[in-house]
């Protein structure tokens, strides 16, 4: 008992409104920032996901993809938020044949064998492009001799012997420990301005999901201006953004999480600064050819959804909106899509206004491409900003900060 005192007094962030942790959340959380797990050491998970940039890349990247823990080299994708990223469902095909879940922009850690967050959370040390550490047994190594180390075998009640003995099994309540805080209050807060708007209009009992330009007025006064109100009732009718980003409750009830979990493929051009173009042949074979398959190289990978996998070809999951607009300053320039190909705001939603009327470069992968939802809404510049403007109201306003030393 006295040791899980000392812990929390070790591990409780400086949580400004005194959220605690849990035992097992204030582990993942000194895990998560902690930078010994890579080789060389210096890069944690929070190098790719900065709470204060809303849990995504923490400098300006305008290739999109994040350096791994080797300086020449790179993944090829944006590092997504890993907030709200919890209630993500397992890799799933419905009865229309939609598939939904599964984590990473291409569902590869489909949860297939187990809690999909706690899946994801095992690959990254291993990746040679990310923290590049050979061997479970090599993490193993280095959390023997954290400071945390007597805690962590006590809270998941591991022998003493466990660190030589059981590696696979310690690796895995690494990966638990950081699908915990992941989860905690501390990085899902739900306390942004639209949560606050969000709450006073159930408790007014009246439903966000019936929000039209044409009503908009019965939610005035209720925490949003006008020009962001007027963007929320856009996103919901003819920006049909909520389409997939839907403005339902997530799973088990929660606010909003702006995802339905499916996939699109939106006809995002390609990236020409991702740096994975110009990656080595061991790390990238087809050099500046590559083209992204997206959730296609998933399913051809499990025999018993092959058969799907062209179907699929090109396709990412919608990803939450949430804290899509966090920034440590106005002027830090974010990247958006999966190849972080749009560097602000305003270009996605012109994109989603205009792509089918020239003026952007070709999609990077043709097959599959919606045209239903997007591509020439007929919006005028105005409500192009208006829904930017709504947008902004999904940044949390709590920032966690990193464990104090
Ligand atoms: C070098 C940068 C980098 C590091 C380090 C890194 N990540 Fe990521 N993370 C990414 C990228 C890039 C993706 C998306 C990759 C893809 O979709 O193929 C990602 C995806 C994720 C996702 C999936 C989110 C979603 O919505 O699908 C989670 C969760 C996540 N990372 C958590 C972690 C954790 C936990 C760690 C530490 C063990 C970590 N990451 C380390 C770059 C990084
Ligand atoms: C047909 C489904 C669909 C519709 C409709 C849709 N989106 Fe998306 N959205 C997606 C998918 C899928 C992605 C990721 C695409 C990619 O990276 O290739 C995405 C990505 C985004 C991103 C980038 C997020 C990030 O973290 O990089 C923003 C911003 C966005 N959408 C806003 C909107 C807005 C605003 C609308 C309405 C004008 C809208 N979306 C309509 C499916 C949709």
């Amino acid at each position: 008992m006295r040791l899980l005192m000392l812990l929390s007094l070790l591990l409780a962030s400086p949580w400004a409104h005194g959220q605690a942790l849990s035992p097992k959340e204030a582990l993942g959380k000194a895990i998560f920032f902690d930078t010994r797990y890579s080789e060389p050491q210096g890069q944690s998970c929070a190098s790719c996901h900065d709470p204060r940039t809303g849990w995504t890349a923490p400098e300006p990247r305008l290739g999109g993809p994040m350096e791994g823990a080797i300086p020449t080299r790179f993944g090829n994708r944006k590092p997504p938020t890993v907030a709200y990223a919890g209630w993500t469902p397992k890799l799933h095909r419905d009865e229309e044949g939609t598939y939904a879940g599964g984590l990473f922009w291409d569902g590869r850690a489909t949860g297939h064998a187990r809690d999909p967050l706690a899946e994801q959370a095992e690959a990254p040390f291993l990746n040679p492009l990310e923290q590049n550490l050979p061997n479970r047994r090599a993490l193993v190594a280095k959390l023997r001799t954290a400071p945390y180390a007597e805690a962590f075998r006590k809270i998941w009640k591991l022998a003493p012997d466990a660190w030589d003995r059981q590696s696979d099994h310690v690796y895995r309540r690494v990966a638990d420990s950081l699908a915990a805080y992941q989860r905690s209050r501390e990085v899902n807060p739900f306390d942004s301005r639209f949560d606050a708007f969000y709450r006073a209009a159930r408790r007014k009992k009246l439903d966000i999901l019936s929000i039209r330009p044409d009503n908009q007025r019965r939610f005035e006064g209720l925490g949003l201006e006008p020009q962001e109100l007027r963007g929320l009732a856009l996103f919901n009718d003819k920006g049909k953004c909520s389409e997939c980003h839907v403005l339902t409750p997530g799973p088990g009830g929660t606010p909003p999480l702006f995802t339905d979990f499916t996939y699109d493929n939106l006809g995002l051009p390609r990236n020409p600064e991702n740096p994975f173009y110009r990656m080595a042949s061991a790390h990238n074979p087809l050099g500046e050819a590559w083209v992204d398959p997206g959730l296609e190289a998933t399913l051809a990978a499990i025999p018993a959804h092959a058969r799907h996998a062209a179907a699929n070809r090109g396709k990412h999951r919608v990803p939450t909106l949430r804290n899509v607009d966090q920034r440590p300053a106005p002027d830090f320039v974010k990247t958006f899509g999966h190849n972080g190909f749009f560097r602000s705001l305003e270009d996605f939603v012109r994109f989603y206004n205009t792509r089918d009327l020239g003026g952007f470069p070709p999609p990077e992968v043709k097959a599959n491409m919606n045209t239903e939802e997007l591509g020439n809404l007929g919006l005028t510049p105005e409500e192009e900003a208006a829904l930017v403007a709504f947008m902004k109201t999904l940044s949390d306003r709590r920032i966690a900060l990193p464990p104090s030393p």
